[in-house]
């Protein structure tokens, strides 16, 4: 039985156990009880699932700013672990050539440590919310490889140097992978070479050596794709840099993947020796304008009619189907918890999410545990009778391979 977790925080540690995480540290422990909890009478995930794994959302500024007061309700209560939805990428952090703005990231860093939470850093080299210039010179043209590889050591160096020992785990490389498990055509594959993916995770362990340092991507239940995540984290292994987690997003539909195919990706990822991170959970409702079952941001579908059914409200069967679906996942989740550790949410009540607007602008989504009004939804209850649950023992991986 796992009965507590220990996660490198700079000097001190991190334990998160049957009470709750707390800091410790050399010099004695530092006091980390959990936050008041809000005033419901709904159980906590984080307590529910304190043997288990961390749980946590991505928080916007809103939230780590104190303006949504009844999101901040839900965090403090219910999560231990928090992730950034925007606020971290390059084109937020990272402007202009030369221009840092740290003012919205400092504030979602000091928001964990106020609430002794696992911070998470998202994401240092992703091709997606990265602005042009990063690859181009003053005239347009690609940059050298030579110059791309400097600016995104500076960029490591400067955003996860400035939160070492404060950002306990970094999505370093994001979503490099297409279906297929090649290498995606981003300009970091085309201007560096395939070496871009353990540089960035060099520059990374530089920049924070105690860092837990993840490869990030949706859909890795395609076995095709997973075989590639597969090859990037044994590859990484072989030049023996270090990577601790990779991350499933998570970006789950009604029916896909399948609770096998969940199990028998977290298996195989297992079998490489890293943690899984369930990075950025939600179970997607609404009807697919494609049969495309990944999460490319970039995707973009036209509204047709048939495509928004639930605008005035979730139907009962729908509800009962989504607690039923996440039940199910979280079955998994549960089997699987000498490996797994955190499930993070992607956002934290219904109308703060993406898929309000991915990928047909406009609609009305409702793919995580709380409801436009902060209100626990039958998931949250079919979520927490899991945790209630027994156990199962059979680990993820022989002993002595953790
Ligand atoms: C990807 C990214 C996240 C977020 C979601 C959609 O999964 O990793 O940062 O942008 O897409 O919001």
């Amino acid at each position: 039985m796992k009965r507590h977790r220990v996660v490198p925080l700079g000097l001190a540690m991190l334990v998160c156990g049957a009470s709750g995480c707390r800091a410790k540290s050399s010099g004695g422990e530092a006091t980390a009880s959990s936050v008041p909890a809000a005033s419901t009478t709904q159980p906590a995930l984080k307590t529910a699932f304190r043997e288990d794994f961390l749980i946590g959302g991505a928080l916007n500024p809103e939230q780590f700013n104190g303006r949504d007061t009844k999101g901040g309700e839900v965090i403090t209560q219910h999560f231990n672990t928090i992730t950034p939805e925007n606020v971290l990428k390059w084109e937020h952090v990272h402007p202009e050539r030369g221009r840092y703005d740290f003012v919205p990231a400092d504030a979602y860093v000091a928001y964990g440590e106020r609430h002794k939470m696992f911070i998470v850093g998202h994401t240092l080299v992703w091709h997606s919310q990265t602005p042009r210039w990063v690859f181009q010179d003053a005239a347009g043209a690609p940059v050298s490889r030579d110059t791309l590889l400097a600016r995104m050591r500076d960029h490591i160096h400067t955003v996860a140097g400035r939160y070492k020992g404060r950002i306990h785990g970094w999505d370093v490389v994001n979503e490099a992978l297409n279906e297929d498990g090649t290498l995606r055509q981003s300009p970091w594959l085309t201007i560096i070479g395939p070496d871009y993916i353990a540089k960035a995770f060099e520059y990374a362990r530089e920049a924070d050596p105690n860092a837990q340092l993840y490869y990030n991507d949706y859909s890795l239940e395609n076995p095709a794709k997973r075989a590639g995540a597969i090859r990037i984290i044994r590859e990484l292994q072989a030049r023996r840099i270090p990577i601790q987690g990779v991350g499933m997003q998570g970006h789950l539909k009604m029916d896909w993947p399948s609770v096998a195919l969940e199990d028998s990706t977290i298996t195989e990822f297992a079998a490489t020796g890293v943690k899984v991170h369930i990075t950025e959970l939600d179970i997607d409702v609404l009807p697919q304008p494609t049969r495309n079952r990944g999460a490319d941001v970039s995707m973009r579908a036209q509204a047709a009619a048939g495509l928004d059914p639930y605008k005035a409200a979730l139907p009962d069967s729908m509800q009962q189907a989504l607690a039923a679906r996440y039940a199910a996942i979280f079955a998994v989740y549960l089997r699987h918890r000498d490996v797994i550790d955190r499930v993070t949410f992607w956002g934290v009540a219904d109308g703060d999410s993406w898929l309000n607007g991915w990928p047909i602008p406009g609609r009305t989504s409702y793919p995580l545990l709380f409801d436009r009004a902060h209100q626990g939804k039958p998931a949250l209850d079919s979520v927490l009778a899991k945790a209630r649950g027994p156990r199962e023992t059979t680990p993820s991986r022989p002993r002595g391979e953790q």
